[in-house]
């Protein structure tokens, strides 16, 4: 089972409280993290695309790095690691973005790929005069069609004379094309994101559900199953998940505890009115489930909170559920949270077994 860390290209990570770890994010925080991910033998690193905060006392989100910059500085200091940047669609077209996948695939010598999203949160774009209206709710997935074939035909040809509803290209060039075949991934769970997902992407993330449930993600990793079969694709989910870990159970939960009684709650009416706008994507779409109140101070990912053992066995937990290729990663702390999980975490897990630790972490 690969893993992989979301790394914190926003303040705070992804606890909205004001009593979990409040710091902003800079270059020199993900790259410790990146290479203390890298030392402990991680598959991948992910950031996310975010260009408009949550507000409240906390100012969730509201300072957040660009995630392809971001990614190629940390394409340049690390060897081994996949590097995975988020495209904000709406704003990058689609020649653009190919061209700047190839100029991180050449930093990193073949280590990068993309994760692709339409967007949820219609401020991020409206703010700039680049929300296209509350129909595209509806059709984003059809747009997303439109822009990976783009970007796919110019990665393997170099050129490209895609003609659909919303691209136009005229003879468009990029060249080099990249040294590797770019991965693709998306975080689609409604039924059009999923039969995005497979039809094009390589992997799809899903969130995970519940506290010290790690299982409790098998029905959404088998609906991605029904969809790759429909495609004729193979298409794997990786789940993503927070680690909260500590000495004991005990301490672990307190701190979990610590971080709901702080929650921001005026973050997270923010987020819950934004999730509340689009009526267009059906039940299935997981962006209102994040505003659920049992857990909105995490944003709702599944979420295991206990001592070293304990969460280990729990990940193995998560090896078993079919169509499940790997676990995307957060902490309530990132750099004390990577090197618990690395020296005590990790070392009890069955399904991470294979994994060579370099000399020199922690
Ligand atoms: C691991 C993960 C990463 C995501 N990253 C982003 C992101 O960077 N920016 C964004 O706008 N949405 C992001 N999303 C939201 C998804 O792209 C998607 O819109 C959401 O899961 C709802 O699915 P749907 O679009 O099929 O309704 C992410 C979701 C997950 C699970």
């Amino acid at each position: 089972m690969d893993i992989g860390v979301f790394i914190p290209i926003g303040n705070n990570g992804w606890l909205i409280s004001k009593t979990s770890p409040q710091y902003k994010p800079t270059f020199d925080l993900n790259k410790e993290i990146v290479l203390k991910a890298e030392q402990y033998g991680l598959d991948f690193a992910l950031s996310m695309i975010k260009l408009r905060g949550f507000g409240g006392e906390t100012e969730f989100w509201d300072y957040n790095l660009e995630s392809f910059s971001l990614m190629a500085g940390l394409a340049a200091v690390t060897s081994k690691i996949k590097l995975y940047a988020t495209a904000a669609t709406l704003v990058l077209p689609p020649a653009i973005m190919a061209r700047m996948a190839a100029t991180i695939d050449s930093i990193s010598h073949g280590r990068f790929g993309v994760n692709l999203v339409t967007g949820w949160q219609r401020p991020e774009y409206s703010q700039m005069g680049m929300w296209p209206g509350d129909q595209f709710f509806g059709n984003r997935y059809e747009y997303l069609d439109e822009y990976i074939k783009v970007c796919k035909e110019l990665w393997e040809t170099g050129q490209s004379d895609f003609k659909g509803e919303h691209f136009q290209m005229d003879d468009c060039r990029m060249l080099p094309k990249p040294e590797k075949k770019i991965p693709i991934i998306c975080a689609g769970q409604s039924a059009a994101g999923m039969a995005f997902s497979a039809k094009h992407a390589d992997y799809n993330f899903c969130f995970g559900k519940g506290l010290n449930t790690p299982t409790a993600f098998a029905p959404t990793a088998a609906r991605l199953q029904e969809a790759a079969d429909d495609a004729g694709r193979n298409v794997g989910s990786t789940v993503l998940i927070m680690v909260i870990a500590d000495e004991t159970d005990e301490k672990a939960m307190a701190k979990w505890e610590s971080y709901k009684e702080g929650k921001d709650q005026s973050a997270i009416d923010w987020m819950t009115t934004q999730g509340s706008v689009d009526k267009k994507s059906g039940k299935d779409t997981n962006v209102r489930d994040m505003t659920d109140p049992t857990s909105a101070v995490n944003l709702n990912m599944g979420t295991l909170v206990g001592s070293y053992a304990s969460v280990a066995a729990m990940l193995d937990e998560i090896d078993t559920v079919p169509g499940c290729e790997g676990v995307l990663l957060t902490f309530d702390d990132f750099i004390k949270g990577m090197d618990d999980f690395g020296t005590k975490i990790q070392p009890l897990m069955k399904s991470r077994q294979h994994v060579s630790v370099t000399a020199g972490a922690a």
